[in-house]
């Protein structure tokens, strides 16, 4: 199993903001709709609440709570039982928010980062991978567009 963080940040690492997105890029969107469909996402309670509970189409998703139970989506109370769930799916995708980046940012095998060009003020940071390229993290494709650039990056050593 492979498993991808995929975030769009801007020049401060800024995620979120009040819980939710500061910007709206539709590129953005789409660009995270086709990498993530078919696949099953896994996301922090928070980022749930965003989606107002209801489940992402096309793709398995899966909640971390400690404090919620959703009926309607496989919910776990701590990252290892929820990776444990997902070992036999060949890609997973963790979709933030950032408390969960940060405590699978040690382990993910990918990064795939939307790196947004303007500044937006934001209460949600992630967790800072940049000092990291070159000796953990390789760049492995890049895709530049006007107000954003699409980038991958594979682990190439144990963070
Ligand atoms: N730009 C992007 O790519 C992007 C992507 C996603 C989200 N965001 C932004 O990020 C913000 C949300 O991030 P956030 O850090 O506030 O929240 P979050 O990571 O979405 O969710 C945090 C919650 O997840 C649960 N949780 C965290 N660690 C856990 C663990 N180890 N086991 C079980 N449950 C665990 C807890 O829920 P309980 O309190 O219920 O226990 C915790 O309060 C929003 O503003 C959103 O828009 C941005």
């Amino acid at each position: 199993m492979r498993l991808i963080i995929i975030a769009a940040h801007d020049p401060n690492l800024v995620i979120g903001n009040n819980g939710e997105l500061p910007w709206h890029y539709s590129e953005d969107l789409k660009f995270f709709k086709r990498t993530t469909m078919g696949c099953p996402i896994l996301m922090g309670r928070v980022v749930f609440e965003e989606l107002n509970e209801k489940p992402l189409p096309g793709r398995e998703n899966v909640v971390l709570s400690r404090s919620k139970e959703y009926g309607h989506v496989k919910t776990f109370s701590n990252i290892e039982d929820a990776i444990h769930y997902l070992k036999d799916h060949e890609k997973v995708f963790i979709i933030g928010g950032g408390k969960i980046y940060e405590q699978t940012i040690g382990f993910a095998d990918e990064l795939i980062i939307t790196e947004i060009k303007q500044e937006y003020h934001g209460d949600t940071y992630l967790v800072n991978y940049r000092d990291d390229i070159g000796t953990v993290w390789e760049e492995v494709w890049r895709e530049d567009h006007p107000e954003f650039a699409f980038v991958k990056y594979k682990r190439v050593t144990q963070g």
